[in-house]
Order: C-alpha cells, then sequence, then structure tokens
C-alpha cells in the first residue's frame, strides 16, 4: 500500500528499538529489545554498560523490523533517530548508525526529541484504531524515569507540532522514585512494574504520606515570564518519607533477608516477591503508589481545568501502571474529559513513537543536518 515509510530508531537509555511506521499511523513492525537483565546486577542503568549493551545490539535490532515489515533498506523512504533528552553515549550509538545508514543509503534523516515520541505514541495508536477526532487543545503528561512533564499542545498547523511546557518536576521523576523505593525496599530493577504488582495486595490507606508543597517558582524556568500558572511535581519527598518509614519501623533486616532471596532467583515472579514480602512492607508499597498516583491525577487534572483543554494524553512508562490508568480514566470522567493511553507496549521507550513523531517533520522537510549530535538535556 502506497505511504510513507519511516525507519525509527531509539537508543536513549536502556532499550536498543527499531520500528517501520507507515505515515505516522500504521504500525508495520516494532522489535524492542531491553537492556534490563545487563543492569539488574547493579540495581539501576549503568551509562556505560548501556553504550556497550547498543552497541552489540544496534545492527541486528535495526534489521529485524525491516523485514518483518515486508520492507529493505532501500524501499524505506527516510529514517529517524533520538537526538535526546537521554544518555549522551547510548543516544550517540543510535546517531551515528542512523547517520551512517542515512549517507549511505542517501535517505533523508530525521532527528525527534524523545519526549515528543512519548506523546505521538498515543496519536499513532488513535489513528490505528479508528478516525476519532482527537479535540483540541491538548494536554499530554509524559510521566517516566527521567520525565515529569506537562506540554499543551494546540491544534498542529503547516509547520507540524508546537508543545508549551507549563509543568514539571522540581527533583525526582516518578518512575525515578518508583525505582528508587523498589531498590530501597529490596525488589530489585526496574521498580514500576514491580511496584504495580505487589500493590494489588496491600492496603493503599495504611501509610500516610504528606503532599508535596511547592511555594516558590522554579527558579530554572529560564524564559518563565511568571505570569502562566505552573504545575510542578516534586518526588523526592515521598522516597525519604518511605526511608524514614523503615528506619523507624526497623525493616532493615526483612529487606535484607528478601535482597539476598530474590538475588538467588534469575527471574522471580510475583509469587517469589508475595512469598518474601510481609503486609507491613505490602501496605507500605501500595500506599506509596496511591500518594503517587493521587498527586499526579489532581495536578494534571487541575491543569487541564484551568487551561481549558478538549483532550488529555498520558504516556512515558508510568503510564504503564494499573492504578494510575484507572484512577485518570475515573477523574477524567468526572469532568467529561476523553483521556488516551497508549497500549502498554508503546508505553514504555519503544522506536514506533520515533518514526511516528518523525512523520510531519518529514511532510515539513524538516530534516536534520549532517553535523547535528546529540543532545542529553534537550527540551522540549
Ligand atoms: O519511558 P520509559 O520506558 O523510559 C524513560 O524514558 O525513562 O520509562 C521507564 C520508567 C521506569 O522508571 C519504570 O520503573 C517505569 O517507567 N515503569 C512503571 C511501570 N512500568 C514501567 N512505573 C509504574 N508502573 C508500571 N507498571
Ligand atoms: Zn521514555
Amino acid at each position: 500500500m502506497a505511504g510513507i515509510y519511516i525507519l525509527g530508531i531509539e537508543s536513549s537509555c536502556d532499550e536498543t528499538a527499531a520500528a517501520v511506521v507507515r505515515s505516522g499511523e500504521k504500525l508495520e513492525s516494532n522489535v524492542v529489545f531491553s537492556q534490563i537483565a545487563a543492569h539488574q546486577l547493579y540495581g539501576g542503568v549503568v551509562p556505560e554498560l548501556a553504550s556497550r549493551e547498543h552497541l552489540k545490539a544496534i545492527v541486528p535490532v535495526v534489521r529485524r523490523p525491516l523485514s518483518d515489515a515486508g520492507q529493505t533498506y532501500q524501499s524505506v523512504d527516510a529514517l529517524a533517530v533520538t537526538q535526546g533528552p537521554g544518555l549522551a553515549g547510548a543516544l550517540l550509538v543510535g546517531i551515528s548508525y542512523a547517520k551512517a545508514l542515512a549517507f549511505a543509503l542517501d535517505k533523508p534523516l530525521i532527528a525527534v526529541n524523545h519526549l515528543e515520541g512519548h506523546i505521538h505514541a498515543v496519536l499513532l495508536e488513535e489513528r490505528q484504531k479508528d478516525d476519532r477526532e482527537i479535540g483540541f487543545p491538548v494536554l499530554a503528561l509524559v510521566v517516566s524515569g527521567g520525565h515529569t512533564h506537562l506540554y499543551l499542545a494546540s491544534r498542529p498547523g503547516a509547520a507540524g507540532w508546537s508543545y508549551r511546557n507549563i509543568g514539571h518536576t522540581r527533583d525526582d521523576a516518578a518512575g525515578e522514585a518508583f525505582d528508587k523505593v523498589a531498590k530501597l525496599l529490596g525488589f530489585g530493577y526496574p521498580g514500576g512494574p514491580i511496584v504495580d504488582r505487589l500493590s494489588e495486595h496491600g492496603d493503599p490507606t495504611a501509610v500516610k504520606f504528606p503532599a508535596a508543597q511547592l511555594k516558590h517558582r522554579d527558579r530554572n524556568d529560564k524564559g518563565d515570564d511568571g505570569s502562566a500558572p505552573r504545575f510542578d511535581f516534586s518526588y523526592s519527598g515521598i522516597k525519604t518519607s518511605v526511608l524514614r518509614y523503615v528506619e523507624v519501623h526497623g525493616l532493615q533486616p526483612s529487606i535484607e533477608a528478601r535482597r539476598r532471596a530474590l538475588a538467588g532467583i534469575e527471574k522471580p515472579r510475583l509469587e517469589d516477591y508475595l512469598l518474601h514480602c510481609d503486609r507491613q512492607t505490602l501496605n507500605l508499597v501500595a500506599s506509596f503508589q496511591r500518594a503517587i498516583v493521587e498527586d499526579l491525577a489532581a495536578k494534571t487534572l487541575a491543569a487541564a481545568r484551568a487551561c481549558d483543554v478538549a483532550t488529555l494524553f498520558v504516556t512515558g512508562g508510568v503510564a504503564a501502571n494499573n492504578e494510575l490508568r484507572q484512577r485518570f480514566e475515573e477523574m477524567a470522567a468526572m469532568d467529561g474529559l476523553p483521556v488516551y493511553f497508549p497500549s502498554r507496549p508503546l508505553s514504555t521507550d519503544n522506536a514506533a513513537m520515533i518514526a511516528a513523531a518523525a512523520y510531519p517533520k518529514f511532510l515539513a522537510g524538516e530534516f536534520a543536518a549532517g553535523d547535528f549530535s546529540a543532545e542529553a538535556g534537550m527540551r522540549l
């Protein structure tokens, strides 16, 4: 079928990924190679190790979605790659390979912001489902291991999409808080999926966490004229509260025992985690998740009301969380606001979102200059 086929490449953190998307609306193939096993030993992502793992994986990972989609290097119309934000060394692997391919094949190359990619994961799947019109303005919450950002997007014009950041985290990202708390409690990495599943077994009202108080404007908001309302987040306080709870209630010996027990199991299942978890810990985990979800949902819905948006997107790794999805759906329904999430495989890092975000740039002729490079702290 006719259309514009874009081969997307993503290597910003601990997933090497490639995908083929047709005209920004049809996912033809999607390959994600996770490095979790390599980093698990260290309890988190080790940047140097991530670069080395990307180097090993990039050639076979990029080749696979082409054959899965019945495409070849020659038949695709363009390549797209994540420019940032992310780990500089990891980004460079994807960028260098994409540049070399684009040069050798004489194809255009499109540089994509990873955060814009997460937003386009939602659009890709909505276009794929049916022809429901998306109402503008859209408020998008990008909530992942590195980011907790709120963006306002109005109807895209000929020059493509534009975004206004109206909120971000002042310290830890929500996913980072999940990962740090899971590590602290001896559950391993990554923490989000484990906390998600364990929380169903605990009482989310058992432990009360104080809500984060953000009294002052963020001094790092360069270019912010101070007149627009902001909806910032903060999650390092809750992590400290969990640590304090552990100390006050003497949970350290049981955490050490759990850490040792789980280290001896190659791929722990839910039953393994439950077996090494007492009620108090399950309640702590469930209460922690409840506090994060309530804060994310309350602040995002407040922003949606204040900005009178027509649609809400929730995307990024943490958007895979069951309680979060449920709570956002309930709260958005109360406001009569449609809320969209990506499917779970497209919530976490992938290259389909990069290829999808590249399509409007392809149409606008927005191609990367030959000397572009990784931008670890890239903003959207
Ligand atoms: O978007 P992503 O794959 O990578 C970044 O751009 O950061 O997000 C990864 C983050 C990790 O912090 C992980 O713990 C979190 O998303 N995550 C979850 C869930 N699945 C992944 N957090 C809560 N619940 C989940 N089910
Ligand atoms: Zn991401």
